[in-house]
């Protein structure tokens, strides 16, 4: 840790750009992006489709690799890092609700939950069972997650983000297949539980009632974060919403 006296950030991006490659030219997605994130800090991300949100979260968990900048997580510069220590990080550290869900799609419902306490050794404990009642899925859980639908399918998505008690939660569009009232339970999960543990929450969502469970509200446009987007929520944030720019 950089700081022994302040709280170390969970994520911080200094003048991060990512570039595609399409066909012979270059797409530009992030460009000079840079915000920061402590414990307990929670945001929603909204932005065009496109525009590069799924793009951010996974150059945060370590998927796709920046063209430039900085990444920092849980204090640490990544620069260096090598396969080790990105699993460690996304075992330990990191709950990450995909888009796309990428359930493990042989195994069983309690299966995929238990997977990510596999990955720490974990086993199956209250708060397990707290989430699984939480999200619903306790009659589900010995089916196979290919025979759910596919707001079954999400819940089981961030019962396996949450099980193993991250720091920090990326959630893409974590609501989008559920219905008005499952995604107001998930909301007030994952508020209590950004409380309760303080766990810090990055989540994309073009929902405006599940972007107002978040202290913050973030745009992404132009390959940057517009942090004043969170103007009207200000009553909301703990102060310092403008961490774009600031950090
Ligand atoms: N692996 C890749 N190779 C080439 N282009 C990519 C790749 N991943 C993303 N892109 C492009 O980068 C841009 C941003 O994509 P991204 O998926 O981050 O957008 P998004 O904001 O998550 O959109 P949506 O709201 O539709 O999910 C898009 O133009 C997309 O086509
Ligand atoms: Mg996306």
């Amino acid at each position: 840790m950089e700081h022994a006296n302040t709280t170390p950030h969970i994520i911080r991006l200094t003048d991060i750009s990512k570039s595609f490659v399409d066909g012979d030219k270059q797409l530009p997605v992030l460009n000079q992006l840079t915000l920061a994130l402590k414990q307990g800090d929670t945001v929603a991300l909204t932005g065009a489709s496109g525009s590069g949100k799924s793009t951010l979260l996974n150059i945060i968990a370590g998927f796709e690799y920046p063209s430039q900048g900085e990444l920092q997580l849980i204090g640490q510069s990544t620069k260096n890092w090598q396969d080790k220590q990105w699993s460690q990080f996304r075992h330990q550290q990191l709950g990450m609700v995909f888009q796309q869900f990428n359930l493990l799609t042989p195994l069983n419902v309690r299966d995929n939950i238990r997977f990510s306490l596999q990955l720490n050794r974990q086993k199956w404990n209250d708060w397990c069972d707290h989430l699984v009642d939480a999200l619903g899925l306790a009659s589900l859980l010995n089916r196979e997650v290919e025979s759910l639908s596919g707001g079954q399918q999400q819940r089981v998505a961030i019962a396996r983000a949450l099980a193993h008690q991250p720091a920090l939660l990326l959630a893409d569009e974590p609501t989008g297949n559920l219905d008005y009232n499952a995604s107001l339970e998930v909301m007030s999960l994952l508020t209590s539980l950004a409380k309760a543990q303080q766990t810090c929450v990055l989540m994309v969502t073009h929902s405006e009632e599940c972007a107002q469970y978040m202290q913050q509200r973030w745009h992404l446009e132009n390959g940057a974060i517009n942090a004043d987007y969170s103007i009207n929520h200000l009553s909301q944030t703990k102060g310092d919403i403008n961490h774009g720019g600031q950090a």
